[in-house]
């Protein structure tokens, strides 16, 4: 029997079909993490894009379906769901900008999961990701564990790439934590950066690392620039499809993605980047560091900018 018919195959649902749901549903193909459902409100969009890759599963070797779909019924019963609706970053946009489209679009689509998909740990990806993700889970209703967001994946990432670039060494050997909030207020832990069990702090001097955490803290905008005409996807997909993927294959790996946080870290009712346990339940855990007082310090600020973020939603009605 052909995997596309094995019912149990996960099912991970792609909400939004652009650059990021798109590039996510063809990173999760590939490695065969489930069937995919791309959706979205433009007719034909996730239909062509999903027949499309199918396509290109018989070289690129994968066998498992891709669908896509303007209806929300088609999302029923599925393990995953990967949201990446809503306007991205435009230049001389702040991610706080978008939170008056975005947080309309995601509580639209939330009712949709929850009618539909009500089992399902649900990753939030779009901007501004902290804001988005405390909004869904209050639409949800889900436990907390079942609703996290990607944003710490692709910030570590971000970093993992400058450090290599900088000590010219393999990227696989490098490992880092960038905490707190997607925004300018993110904090990048260079106690926590290690290049195969070094330390950075003994291999770069404390210039070269505050300069790489200012081009971690302003990687999508430095994207946002080179694009002109959109921002960063192939890493944010990636990011996403990281965590799908410990979740889906219960790998308890440890990951930062954004959970809510009630006591940890001395925070209350915010959601925001910190090390998780990520497992078939979604976030299984999550791990204190400790921190020195400034690094808290970092992470009070970070907190605070969330918390903008949701005032400018109750503002607007919207939480
Ligand atoms: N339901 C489904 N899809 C929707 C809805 C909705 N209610 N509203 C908008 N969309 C779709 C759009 O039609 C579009 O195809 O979301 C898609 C967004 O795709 P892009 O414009 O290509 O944006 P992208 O680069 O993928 O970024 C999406 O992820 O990283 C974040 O900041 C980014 O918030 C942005 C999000």
């Amino acid at each position: 029997m052909n995997s596309m018919q094995l019912s149990n195959t996960p099912k991970i649902a792609c909400i939004g079909a652009g650059n990021v749901g798109a590039t996510a549903a063809q990173y999760c193909l590939e490695l065969e993490l489930g069937n995919v459902t791309l959706t979205d409100i433009v007719e034909g969009l996730p239909q062509g894009k999903a027949l499309d890759m199918t396509e290109a599963g018989p070289i690129r070797g994968y066998s498992v379906a891709c669908t896509g779909t303007n209806d929300y019924a088609d999302i029923a019963g599925a393990d995953l769901v990967i949201i990446t609706a809503g306007l991205p970053r435009k230049p001389g946009m702040t991610r706080l900008d978008l939170l008056e489209k975005n947080g309309a679009i995601i509580a639209g689509i939330c009712d949709s999961i929850k009618q539909y998909a009500p089992d399902a740990v649900v990753i939030m990806v779009t901007n501004p990701l902290d804001v988005m993700v405390y909004l869904a889970r209050q639409k949800l209703g889900f436990a907390k564990n079942r609703v996290l967001g990607m944003a710490g994946c692709l910030d570590s990432a971000r970093m993992r790439a400058f450090v290599a670039m900088e000590l010219n060494v393999s990227m696989k050997n490098v490992d880092t934590m960038v905490l707190g909030s997607h925004g300018d207020a993110m904090v990048p832990l260079a106690r926590y950066t290690t290049v195969s069990g070094i330390p950075i702090t003994q291999l770069l001097s404390p210039e070269r690392i505050e300069a790489i955490n200012a081009r971690t803290r302003d990687g999508g905008g430095e994207i946002v620039r080179l694009l002109k005409t959109g921002s960063a996807y192939y890493a944010p997909a990636a990011g996403a499809t990281r965590m799908a993927q410990a979740i889906l294959r219960n790998e308890r790996q440890v990951l930062p993605c954004a959970a809510l946080l009630e006591g940890e870290y001395g925070l209350h009712d915010v959601y925001m980047g910190v090390p998780c346990i990520l497992g078939r339940q979604g976030v299984e855990a999550i791990i204190e560091l400790e921190l020195t007082d400034a690094e808290r310090e970092a992470l009070r600020r970070s907190a605070d900018e969330v918390r903008e973020g949701m005032d400018g939603l109750r503002q607007l009605g919207l939480l």
